[in-house]
């Protein structure tokens, strides 16, 4: 078969981790009689410097046109100064929100091989560790209402924050403000716990939806709908743990969750925590999928400026994320299969990149781990 996958490799890292990633792709083609063909396209800083645009929309057009796009990382110090919507990561942002892909699953696996890797005690990963985060994506705060204001006499032009300072009945110092909203709907939280609950249904039949409702309005609504949804799956254990707290037991004792569904803002800062604890943010992948086949495919971590260039990125997280690329938009679970057993075989012989390196590891670079990745498969 012949598939068309968008290739945007973005800055720092990207390129070099996602060049990585087409070539275990490329031989999983030739060892499975697959065709994968790949349209490069600019996208971030990249796409800032070549086209003023961090997101033209001949990138946009060819990620629709194709059966899944996978993306690099985007943003570094020489578009710290840009603003707003001219910024580089506003590129991923709307990206994800233009392909509707509001569901950005999150695993965070400890391979047996690297539980020496992790900051946490042994004992707490004697089982290894397989959680799967699963993040809502393109609502909530980050694409909420939003704005900076200047306040004088207690007063400001910009209606949104107007009304909130009337509502509020404050009497604001004198300055400048800003704000962001966070903003859901019911169905929006519905769609989210759907998939949730449906890949707790493939693994160990457990959610834990995270949320602040103790606090927020917003959580509140999220906590309702997750219930009601619940019923729908009552072979489904969920649970509710307010956000603070789940940042707590995630370091405590990992081993309790399986899945977790949360809003866009917490499912980003738990899924950092969540990588540290694997070991490396580099080995980390994730997909973010909408209602159809398509799906876009990351590594959850950034452009890393500081190592970009220098052969020291693990490629791992990008050649995982091409593993779900094919598992979930191209239905290839052999494939998918044979990409991850290959990881493990590279990590189960020795091989270390940098970031996880130990005294008794071989030290490869990201061109090296990318050769024999794809030699074992
Ligand atoms: C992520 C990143 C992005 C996010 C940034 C780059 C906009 O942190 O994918 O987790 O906040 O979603
Ligand atoms: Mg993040």
């Amino acid at each position: 078969m012949k598939y068309d996958i968008a290739v945007t490799a973005g800055d720092g890292i990207g390129p070099e981790v996602t060049d990585e990633a087409v070539k275990v792709l490329n031989r999983i083609g030739e060892r499975f009689g697959h065709v994968f063909r790949y349209d490069r396209k600019l996208v971030g800083g990249a796409a800032i410097d070549s086209t003023g645009n961090p997101l033209p929309d001949e990138t946009v057009d060819a990620c629709k046109r194709s059966d899944a796009t996978l993306f690099g990382a985007v943003g570094g110090p020489a578009w710290d100064g840009l603003r707003g919507e001219l910024r580089p990561e506003q590129a991923i942002l709307r990206l994800r929100k233009e392909l509707g892909l509001y569901a950005n699953l999150r695993p965070a696996i400890v391979f047996e091989e690297l539980s020496d890797a992790s900051p946490l005690k042994y004992e707490l990963l004697e089982e290894g560790l397989d959680i799967l985060i699963v993040r809502e994506l393109t609502g909530g705060i980050y694409f909420g209402p939003k704005g900076t204001a200047e306040i004088e006499n207690g007063r400001t032009k910009d209606g949104i924050l107007s009304a909130c300072i009337d509502e509020g009945n404050m009497r604001p110092a004198d300055g400048r403000a800003a704000y962001d909203t966070e903003f859901y709907t019911e169905s929006e939280i519905r769609r989210i716990g759907v998939t949730a609950f449906a890949m707790a249904r493939k693994r160990r039949n457990k959610v834990v939806s995270v949320d602040k409702s103790n606090v927020l309005e917003t959580s509140r609504l999220w906590r309702e709908i997750m219930e009601s949804l619940h019923e729908e799956y009552p072979d489904v254990k969920l649970e509710h743990m307010y956000a603070d707290n789940a940042a707590m037991q995630l370091i405590r004792d990992p081993n309790q969750f399986d899945v977790i569904v949360t809003s866009n803002m917490f499912g980003d800062i738990l899924s950092d925590e969540a990588s540290q604890i694997t070991g490396s943010i580099g080995m980390l992948p994730s997909a973010s999928l909408g209602d159809g086949n398509f799906g876009l495919y990351e590594p959850i971590h950034g452009s890393a400026p500081d190592i970009a260039g220098k052969d020291l990125a693990n490629p791992i997280a990008s050649i995982l994320s091409a593993a779900m690329l094919l598992r979930y938009s191209l239905s290839l679970a052999d494939e998918a299969n044979a990409a991850e057993a290959a990881v493990s075989k590279f990590l189960k012989k020795g091989f270390r990149t940098p970031d996880i390196c130990a005294d008794w590891s071989v030290r490869v670079g990201t061109r090296e781990a990318g050769d024999l990745i794809a030699d074992f498969i």
